[in-house]
């Protein structure tokens, strides 16, 4: 169901993409998911619980490794926890307007605890299984998404919720074993903030057909900068470097290779904590090795 979503055009990525796919295989799930983009300007209506109930609902549905479910959902509706956590996530101001935010954690404390309640030792402690309880969340997250926008709302993940996480974990009582690995803010945008879906690498960029190939990678590169460049999405964003460059000639290609040049831009002002993530991830009770 898309009754309320609010538009502008092209509606999807389909669209956007000229693909020329028959209208009986683009289902209402299909338009949901071409369809997305982050928003992250929110009314202050509220969500009715039952729409919250469907959207969680939905994210228990995700598949799960071996369902080992090994992942849990934090609800966020208190006001004054929306504003802590807001800052926590480097004063994301729509993680304090937005009614819900909904934090997605990797936990293996059910499974520590079912261990012994078995009289098992637990020995699963290692980087696979903080990779599956970290999967198993993302795929939560992914779900609750598609059902939000399915009902009409915006939503925007936050991973920033990653910067600080022993205070995001005392924040939300989290206990050993548990990793808040993403946020996801959900409410109603407020009107005129869709600007479309946000053009991606041409398919073949991304989708090898059989065995990966890089071949045709300067012509991906420079169509999508050529792209990025004229719907002006970095002007005025420019990661800073000496010398700055014209917006005109700062697209995808220079604002990507400037932050992964350095890390830091990526995760905004108390990203310099994510230095520590691995210490961080094992004082939650995980282990990485
Ligand atoms: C795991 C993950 C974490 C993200 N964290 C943030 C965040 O902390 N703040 C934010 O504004 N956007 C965040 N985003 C949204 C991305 O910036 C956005 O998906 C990307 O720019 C593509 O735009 P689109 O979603 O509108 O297509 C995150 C996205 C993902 C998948």
């Amino acid at each position: 169901m898309t009754q309320g979503v609010d538009i502008t055009p092209p509606h999807t990525r389909i669209e956007l993409e000229q693909q020329l796919i028959s209208p009986e295989f683009v289902t209402d799930t299909i338009r949901v998911l071409t369809g997305h983009e982050s928003i992250r300007s929110f009314d202050s209506t509220p969500i009715a619980a039952e729409v919250l109930e469907a959207i969680l609902v939905s994210a228990r549905s995700a598949p799960t490794s071996s369902n080992l479910q090994a992942y849990s959902i934090i609800v966020v509706e208190d006001e004054q926890r929306r504003a802590r956590l807001a800052h926590l996530v480097g004063d994301q101001r729509y993680v304090a307007d937005a009614p819900v935010t909904l934090i997605f954690c990797a936990d293996i404390s059910r499974l520590t605890y079912l261990a012994e309640r078995q009289g098992h030792n637990y020995a699963a402690n290692n980087l696979e299984m903080f990779l599956l309880a970290s999967i198993d969340a993302a795929l939560a997250l992914q779900n609750a998404l598609v059902a939000a926008e399915s009902l009409g709302l915006g939503a925007v993940p936050i991973g920033a919720v990653r910067n600080r996480p022993s205070l995001i974990a005392e924040e939300l009582g989290l206990p050993a074993g548990v990793f808040a690995v993403a946020g996801l803010t959900i409410g109603y945008p407020k009107p005129g903030v869709r600007r479309g879906v946000k053009p991606r690498l041409p398919s073949d960029a991304v989708v090898h057909r059989e065995q990966y190939s890089a071949e045709n990678i300067e012509k991906h590169v420079s169509d999508y900068d050529e792209v990025m460049i004229a719907n002006g999405l970095y002007a005025g964003r420019q990661v800073a470097s000496d010398p700055q460059i014209p917006d005109a000639e700062y697209g995808w290609a220079e604002h990507t290779a400037r932050r992964t040049s350095k890390p830091e831009t990526l995760v905004g002002p108390s990203a310099a904590l994510r230095d520590h993530l691995k210490d961080e991830v094992e004082s939650r009770g995980f282990s990485i090795n």
